[in-house]
């Protein structure tokens, strides 16, 4: 190769190391979820913008331009960047948004295999946390483990959601809770973020439980949360969110409130766990103006019209009813009738769900919650982005947005939720590269 041909070739190589410029081609079935810049309610949720025989155009690790292979091969952008773009022919592939799993605890030390047989024997979830089971029996472990074995627990969740197709997380800590084991928590979330290209958001869980120690004292707890624990979190950056388990057994609706007022005096944004075993009356949890609130499974008419009225998203979890065989799941439809910005998450953790697993969570919310497939995948992208607040980056295909999407060996979105328990995810992009799903 003549010499200054071959810098060329270097200089566009840089370039594509740096930038690389991506065209995906004959994509059999595009979900864009194109639609307004804010959650999908209702109807809005069935309509999932599909583009068959369809192009994605990519640039630095972002959307360029999205259309049907006829509109995108004749675009003016495509025709001057022609020479620099890598073509990927997509044939025989459905092509989604990354999912948006935004409801995790992948931060502990081992399976809690125990509680998972007395289930079996027929003792339920809060019979097993009063018997020393449940949040409290993954403390231990947590307290002991170092952060770098906490973090490798961390990636290797998330390297098993991205090989499921999702490419954004929301972690929680939780399952520490004392003040060095539960920064230890969030510096593990923080370090296997750093080495995974997809995108992670941290929430501070320490009111998952009142630990033991607290136990005859649970407002000490909450005040050494609130005084202590708080500001180090954010003075450190170490977390986005914080959260509270609003339920009997762990925290009242008023030491939520007080934790959720310490959150916000500290500019940290609120997600709740609350209606997951008994109902809590909406109105007041509200009041802070949560991103989320999550499981919802005891709702009365009064909390749906409630929550239908505000921009706080309504977040499923039904992992957590599958694997604790509820009689019950949350009520989809009503959320759905009623206007609420519903979403949809695997609640990965040691003792409810453990699972991360969307297209898991996809067939469950279709099967178990009447969900069509649409509603469910709006809810596990644009909405889960939504519930995230990164509504603007993430959670659907359209220019401007990061370049994070799923590959599935699939002919129709519908088999996404159809095919339970097998995987056919064959590629995921985050930030416009693909991840090695090994
Ligand atoms: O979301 N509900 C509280 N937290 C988890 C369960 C945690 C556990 O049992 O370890 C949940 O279901
Ligand atoms: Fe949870």
């Amino acid at each position: 190769m003549p010499q200054n041909a071959a810098r060329k070739q270097k200089a566009v190589e840089a370039q594509t190391e740096t930038e690389p410029v991506i065209l995906l081609d004959h994509i059999s079935e595009l979900v864009t979820l194109a639609g307004p810049a804010a959650p999908r309610r209702g109807a809005q949720m069935r309509e999932l913008g599909i583009v068959r025989d369809a192009a994605v155009l990519i640039s630095g690790g972002q959307i360029v331009a999205v259309g049907t292979h006829r509109e995108i091969s004749r675009s003016a952008w495509l025709k001057q960047h022609r020479r620099e773009v890598i073509e990927l022919d997509c044939r025989g592939k459905l092509v989604t948004p990354g999912f948006v799993d935004s409801h995790t605890h992948p931060v502990f030390a081992a399976p809690r295999l125990v509680d998972f047989e007395k289930r079996a024997a027929g003792a339920s979830y809060e019979e097993i946390a009063a018997a020393g089971g449940g949040i409290r029996a993954s403390i231990d472990g947590v307290r002991r483990a170092t952060e770098s074995a906490l973090a490798a627990q961390v990636s290797t969740a998330l390297r098993q959601a991205q090989a499921q197709g999702t490419t954004t997380i929301e972690a929680k800590s939780g399952y520490g809770l004392d003040a060095a084991s539960e920064l230890k928590s969030l510096k593990a979330i923080r370090r296997a973020a750093s080495e995974w290209p997809g995108t992670v958001v941290s929430t501070f869980l320490g009111a998952h439980v009142v630990p033991p120690e607290f136990k005859s004292i649970p407002d000490a707890y909450v005040d050494l949360l609130c005084r202590e624990l708080l500001p180090k979190v954010t003075r450190a950056k170490l977390a986005q969110y914080v959260d509270v388990f609003c339920e009997r057994g762990a925290f009242t609706l008023a030491q939520t409130e007080r934790i959720l007022s310490a959150a916000t005096a500290h500019k940290l944004r609120t997600r709740v766990h609350v209606g997951q075993l008994t109902n809590t009356p909406l109105a007041d949890v509200l009041k802070h103006s949560p991103a989320s609130l999550d499981h919802l499974d005891h709702l009365t008419a009064a909390d749906i019209k409630a929550l239908a009225a505000t921009n706080t998203v309504a977040t499923l979890l039904p992992g957590a009813n599958y694997f604790l065989a509820t009689k019950a799941y949350p009520p989809a439809r009503k959320l759905i009738a009623a206007g609420a910005a519903v979403a949809l998450a695997t609640d990965y953790n040691p003792g409810t769900s453990p699972t991360i697993s969307m297209p898991m969570i996809l067939s469950l919310a279709c099967t178990q919650m009447k969900m069509t497939v649409a509603e469910a995948l709006t809810a596990a992208t644009i909405n889960g982005a939504h519930a995230l607040e990164l509504g603007a980056r993430k959670g659907s295909v359209e220019p401007g947005k990061d370049a994070d999407l799923a590959f599935f060996e699939l002919d129709d979105h519908r088999e996404l939720a159809y095919w339970f328990g097998a995987n056919h995810t064959v590629a995921v992009m985050m930030a416009g590269r693909f991840a090695d799903l090994g």
